[in-house]
């Protein structure tokens, strides 16, 4: 039977890279995004939810129950970089909602189906920032630490029952999150320290996260693995 995969944040950057990737490979994907818009080619359903909105994770995760996913990949991710003196309670709780409690939730709610089917992959993204950090990344970098934590305890508690969790850990991605964030000199200067001295290409990331959540993962769990060009270990 044809598998399902849920990918959050699939309207642009690395979700669309990674949707696209299943789509080719025959899955029927589900992707989410937080706009108003129809299903684009590349998805076989497009839900609108914003995971800023409580209530919106919610309904998401009750419509989940009965939509047999075999693989999650939690995706979607806000950055707010503020100095840490400067950060603003509420922009700290965004960034754990959206990056952390939201793929908590949404992998509660598919976990049962996968444990009842013995066969479920969940891959997470985090980020470079979630195994070092920066200047004005509290928020994020701690959303970051966190989403490798869950996929550890989740990797733990669910390997023997056919559910892998793996990270993904992006460094540099050629995408809108990384122009806004750094700029054109903040990019050139960045590139300095990348050993590989590039930025890397979203279809570069879609490839790994496909690797680790499909049937050609059989034997990686608990791992958060880097894909930065070497940023992390120079
Ligand atoms: P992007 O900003 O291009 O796209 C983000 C996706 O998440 C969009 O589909 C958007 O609809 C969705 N999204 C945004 N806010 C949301 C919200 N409040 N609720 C639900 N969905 C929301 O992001 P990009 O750059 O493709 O990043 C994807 C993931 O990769 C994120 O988790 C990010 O932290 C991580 N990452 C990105 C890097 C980069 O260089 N772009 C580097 C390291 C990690």
């Amino acid at each position: 039977m044809e598998k399902r995969v849920l990918v959050t944040g699939a309207t642009r950057g690395i979700g669309e890279a990674v949707a696209r990737k299943y789509k080719t490979k025959g899955y029927f994907v589900i992707g989410t995004g937080t706009g108003d818009q129809d299903t684009p080619s590349y998805l076989n359903e497009y839900v609108k939810c914003d995971f800023s909105n409580k209530t919106d994770i919610e309904d998401l995760c009750s419509d989940l129950k009965s939509w047999k996913i075999d693989i999650l990949i939690n995706n979607a991710g806000i950055n707010i970089i503020n100095n840490f003196c400067s950060i603003r309670s509420e922009d700290f709780e965004k960034v754990q909602q959206v990056n952390v409690y939201a793929p908590f939730r949404i992998s509660q709610s598919l976990i049962p189906g996968m444990v009842e089917r013995g066969w479920g992959r969940i891959v997470s993204v985090s980020s470079v920032w979630g195994k070092i950090s920066k200047q004005g990344r509290a928020s994020y970098s701690a959303s970051k630490f966190a989403i490798d934590g869950l996929t550890l305890a989740m990797a733990n508690e669910f390997a023997s029952q056919g559910i892998l969790c793996n990270s993904v850990a992006p460094g540099f991605i050629d995408t809108k999150m990384t122009w806004n964030n750094l700029g054109q000199d903040g990019v050139a200067n960045m590139l300095k320290s990348v050993p590989i001295n590039r930025l890397a290409k979203v279809e570069e990331v879609a490839e790994l996260i496909y690797m680790l959540g499909s049937d050609q993962n059989t034997y990686i769990s608990g791992q958060n693995i880097a894909i930065d060009g070497g940023f992390t270990r120079a």
